[in-house]
Formats: C-alpha cells, structure tokens, sequence
C-alpha cells in the first residue's frame, strides 16, 4: 500500500472526496495513514474522524510563542509523518508553506492544490482575485491545478494536472466558487491516481 497523510486548516471538502475515492476502490493501492490539521477549529477533522481516519492537530503557534522556528517545526511534523511509513504528502487546503526541513524528506512527493491556472493568483483568496480580475476583463478564465511542492514557493512547482474554468458574465462570486471546487474534487482524484496508481508509478 502507498500510504498517504492529507494535511488540511479548514472545511476539508478536497479531503473528504480523496477519502470518499479511497473508500469506492478508484485509488487502488492508496491508504489515507493520516489526516493533519494546523488548525483546531477545521471543519475537516470532523469529516477524518468520520472516516475513522487517525487526526494529529499541530499548530505552529506554540513553537512561535516558545521561540522556535518554522524550520524546527517542520522537521517535527516530517518526523511524526515518517513513524508512521507515510510516503506522499498531500496538500488539501492547507494553509502553511514548508521549508526544506520538511520537503527533504519527501521530495517529488508533495501534492498541493491550487485554485487556479500555473502562475496565477498564488497565495490565499485565489478565486476571489480570479473573480475581481474578471470583472476588470484582465482574464476571461480561471482554472485548477495540482502541482508537485519542489520548494519553499507558493503555488507553484511541476505541474501534475489542470483544468480551465469557465467565468460566466451572470456569476456571482459563489456561483464560480461551486464551479471551482467541484473540478478540485474531480481533478485532485485524477492527479491522485496518475501519480500514485498508474502501473510503474508510485
Ligand atoms: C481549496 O479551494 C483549495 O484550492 C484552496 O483551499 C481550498 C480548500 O478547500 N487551497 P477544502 O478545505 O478542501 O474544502
């Protein structure tokens, strides 16, 4: 089995459709060793513990109130993550950029989600910014991507799969973001099993 942890910070709807794929059988191979959440309050350990996946919560901010740094953080989360035999880090919503104390136990092994094109809208509020610029005319699409974390940049890194979103003039904001979250469900799957399922890969 290639065991995966999902690391989330909040509502954990990508995660609950990596699980809901795992459980129907369309990620042969793949077992779900450990849900991660930064933060307490995601909405995302809930669905975890639905799915009787293990939770760890692990917050930065006890290491920045005792002085630590994000890098000591990161190598001890890479630790709890390797006991466990966890060979793929999968980003669902995840609202923290590792450093290389972390990405060097896992390189080419780290899968984020970005809800937008390559090289567009890094960062927090990507459809939001996809919404505003849209209706300015600077672009005339969107999209979603699922890209491999080689490094300390934000959103950005070999791209594993994408798709374009389509902007209606009528949308509301609401209107794109159903639209944007239900190709990241379908495509974080696709990605999922290209890289982890496909004969000779994983
Ligand atoms: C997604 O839109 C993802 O692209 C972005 O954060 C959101 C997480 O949603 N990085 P959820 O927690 O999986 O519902």
């Amino acid at each position: 089995m290639t065991r995966i942890a999902i690391l989330i910070s909040g509502f954990g709807s990508n995660l609950e459709a990596i699980l809901n794929a795992i459980e129907e059988g369309k990620l042969p191979g793949v077992e779900a060793a450990l849900v991660v959440s930064n933060r307490r309050e995601a909405y995302g350990i809930q669905r975890a513990v639905k799915h009787g996946v293990p939770v760890v919560y692990f917050p930065l901010a006890p290491y920045t109130k005792a002085g630590r740094s994000r890098r000591e953080y990161d190598a001890d989360l890479a630790a709890i993550i390797r006991a466990l035999d966890v060979t793929w880090i999968v980003q669902a919503g995840w609202m923290h950029v590792f450093s290389s104390a972390f990405l060097d136990h896992f390189p080419s092994r780290v899968v984020n989600l970005h809800p937008a094109l390559p090289g567009t809208f890094p960062g927090t509020h990507g459809i939001e910014r996809a919404y505003e610029a849209y209706q300015k005319g600077e672009i005339e699409h969107t999209g979603v991507i699922v890209h491999l974390v080689p490094d300390e940049g934000v959103d950005v890194g070999p791209v594993v799969v994408q798709e374009v979103v389509e902007i209606h003039p009528e949308d509301s904001l609401d209107d794109l973001k159903t639209r944007i979250h239900a190709v990241e469900h379908r495509l974080f799957v696709q990605a999922l099993y290209e890289l982890l399922c496909k004969p000779g890969l994983g």
